[in-house]
C-alpha cells in the first residue's frame, strides 16, 4: 500500500511579500496615529520594544525607549540585585516628586554638603532638623564662594522662612505654577508638621515637557519591563522585580510552548495575579491558544527570525516570521491578547508588515544594539566604530552566565554547548531616538500606503501580495553605486 506524500505547507517572511498600496485618506504622515497596546493593560504611544538581550537593554536603553513612548525590557543575564537596580534607575529617573531627597542637618559643614552633592550628582541639599523638619535649602550657588569648607551649612543656606514649599499631592500644573510665580529651581514638599516628604525640581518638569508621549505608570514614573527565565532563581527574581515595581514580567525562553515554560508561567501567574505577564516565544496558533488559557497579558512571537539567531540552522525548527505573526495574531485576537513580533525587523518596512499581519508591537534587537544607549563599550575595528550584538544563546553569552554563577566548565563540558546564537558586531549609529524616529516615520507612511490612519485600521485594510526574487531585487536600490 502506498502512502500519499505529506502536504508541506508554505510559510513566508517579510521579504516574500509587499503590502498593496490603497487609496489613502491621509494628507500628511503626522496625521497617522501609531498608538498601540503592549499588553492587555498597558498602552504605548509607539509600537517599539527594545529586546531583552544583554547587548541591547539595561536601564539607559529602557529609559530612552519609555521616554519615546515605547518600552525597554531589561535582560536577565545579571544577578537579581543588579537587574533590580537597573529597574529602579528607570523608575527613579523621571519622578514628578522625588520621594527621598538628599538631606543634611544644619550643623553639617559646607565641605560635607559639597561632597554629597558631587557624589550624588545633584545641585542642592535640603536641610532638615533632627526630627526631619525643614530647616532650609542649600544649593551649589550658596557654597560657591564659601570662605571655609568647615563652616556649618546653617550659615549659608536659604532659611526655612524664605523657602517655597508645597503640600503632598500636587500635580504637574500646580508645580509649573509654583515655578512660574517664585522663579525657583526646586521646592521641597512638606507635610502638615513641616516634615520633608519630597522634592520637585524644574529639571524633572523640563524632562516631562520634552517627552510628552513617554510611557508612564499611574504614579508618573517611566514604565519598564524585565525578563525572567523558567529555571533556577526565576521565582525569587520575579519577586524582587515586582517589589521594585516593574510594569511587566517577560518570560524569556526560546521555546515557550514547552511543559516547563507552561509550568513556570502558571507559577508566576499564581504568585502575581495582577502583574502584566508576557509569555513566549512561540510561533504557532496552538501555542497561542494554550498560553491564552494561562491568563497571560501578551505573547511574544518569533522562533528563529532574529539577526543573531541560528536556532533554525542548528535545530531545523522555526517558522518564517510573517506567517508566524499572521497565525499567532489570528489565534490571539479571539482572546484580545496582543502579539509582540520579536526578531528579524531590519527596516521600517518590516515593522509595518509585522503590524499589518496582526502584531500590536515589535521587539527589536539588532537595530538598537549599535546605539549609544545599549550596554557595552564601543570598539574600533578596521577604522570603524562598532558595538557588540550577541545572541542570548551564543557561546560567549552562555559562558559569561556560567562564570557569573561561579561555574568553571571543563573542556568536555565546553564542547557540550550547542549555541543557538552568534556573537557579532554592529556599526555604532548615534542615539536610540534617531533609530526610532526613522522606524516610526517609515511606519506612518506604510500605514498611509495601506489606506489607513492607524494600526487597527491598517490591520483591517491591509492586503499582502507575494513577490518573486525579481520583485525583491527591484524593491531595493539597484543599478547605482551608493555612497557610504
Ligand atoms: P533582532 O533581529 O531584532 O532579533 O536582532 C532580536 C531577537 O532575537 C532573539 N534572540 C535569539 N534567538 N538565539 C535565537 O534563536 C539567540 O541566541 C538569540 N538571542 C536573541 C530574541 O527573541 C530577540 O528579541
Amino acid at each position: 500500500m502506498s502512502h500519499a506524500a505529506p502536504v508541506i505547507p508554505e510559510a513566508l517572511t517579510f521579504d516574500d511579500v509587499l503590502l498593496v498600496p490603497k487609496r489613502s485618506p491621509v494628507s500628511s504622515r503626522s496625521e497617522v496615529d501609531v498608538r498601540t497596546r503592549l499588553s492587555r493593560h498597558i498602552d504605548l504611544a509607539i509600537p517599539i520594544i527594545s529586546a531583552n538581550m544583554d547587548t541591547v537593554t539595561e536601564a539607559e536603553m529602557a529609559i530612552a525607549m519609555a521616554r519615546l513612548g515605547g518600552l525597554g525590557v531589561l535582560h536577565r543575564f545579571m544577578a537579581v540585585e543588579d537587574q533590580v537596580e537597573e529597574a529602579l534607575k528607570v523608575k527613579r529617573c523621571e519622578n514628578l516628586v522625588i520621594d527621598a531627597p538628599y538631606s543634611m542637618t544644619p550643623d553639617r559643614t559646607v565641605g560635607e554638603a559639597e561632597a554629597l552633592m558631587h557624589e550624588k550628582g545633584v545641585t542642592g541639599i535640603i536641610v532638615v532638623d533632627g526630627e526631619g523638619r525643614l530647616a532650609g535649602i542649600l544649593t551649589s550657588r550658596d557654597t560657591l564662594f564659601a570662605d571655609s569648607p568647615g563652616r556649618p551649612i546653617a550659615e549659608l543656606m536659604t532659611p526655612r522662612e524664605r523657602v517655597v514649599t508645597a503640600s503632598p499631592g500636587l500635580d504637574v500644573d500646580a508645580a509649573k505654577d509654583l515655578f512660574r510665580t517664585h522663579k525657583v529651581e526646586k521646592f521641597p514638599i512638606v507635610d502638615d508638621q513641616d516634615r520633608l516628604v519630597g522634592l520637585v525640581t524644574i529639571k524633572d518638569i523640563i524632562k516631562r515637557m520634552r517627552y510628552p508621549n513617554a510611557t508612564k505608570d499611574d504614579r508618573g514614573r517611566l514604565r519598564v519591563g524585565a525578563a525572567v527565565g523558567i529555571n533556577g532563581d526565576y521565582l525569587e527574581r520575579a519577586v524582587a522585580l515586582v517589589s521594585a515595581d516593574v510594569d511587566a514580567l517577560v518570560v524569556d525562553v526560546a521555546h515557550g510552548h514547552s511543559d516547563q515554560a507552561i509550568l513556570a508561567i502558571r507559577k508566576l501567574r499564581k504568585r502575581f495575579p495582577k502583574i502584566e505577564l508576557i509569555a513566549g516565544n512561540v510561533a504557532t496558533a496552538e501555542a497561542v491558544e494554550e498560553l491564552v488559557g494561562l491568563e497571560i497579558d501578551a505573547i511574544k512571537v518569533g522562533v528563529g527570525p532574529g539577526s543573531i539567531c541560528i536556532t533554525r540552522i542548528v535545530t531545523g525548527a522555526g517558522v518564517p516570521q510573517l506567517s508566524a505573526v499572521l497565525a499567532c495574531a489570528r489565534a490571539a485576537a479571539r482572546a484580545a491578547v496582543p502579539i509582540i513580533a520579536d526578531g528579524g525587523i531590519r527596516a521600517s518596512g518590516d515593522l509595518t508588515k509585522a503590524l499589518a499581519a496582526g502584531a500590536s508591537s515589535a521587539m527589536i534587537g539588532n537595530l538598537l544594539a549599535g546605539t549609544h544607549e545599549s550596554p557595552g563599550i564601543t570598539i574600533s575595528r578596521n577604522g570603524r566604530k562598532q558595538k557588540l550584538c550577541r545572541g542570548s544563546a551564543s557561546v560567549m553569552a552562555q559562558l559569561g552566565r556560567a562564570h557569573r554563577a561561579g561555574f568553571r566548565q571543563s573542556e568536555e563540558e565546553l564542547s557540550e554547548i550547542v549555541p543557538e546564537g552568534v556573537e557579532a558586531v554592529v556599526p555604532l549609529k548615534g542615539e536610540a531616538a534617531d533609530v526610532v524616529k526613522q522606524l516610526v516615520g517609515g511606519l506612518r507612511s506604510g500605514i498611509s500606503y495601506c489606506g489607513a490612519r492607524n494600526i487597527l485600521e491598517m490591520q483591517r485594510n491591509a492586503s499582502f501580495q507575494r513577490m518573486t526574487p525579481a520583485g525583491l531585487r527591484e524593491s531595493g536600490f539597484h543599478d547605482v553605486e551608493v555612497f557610504h
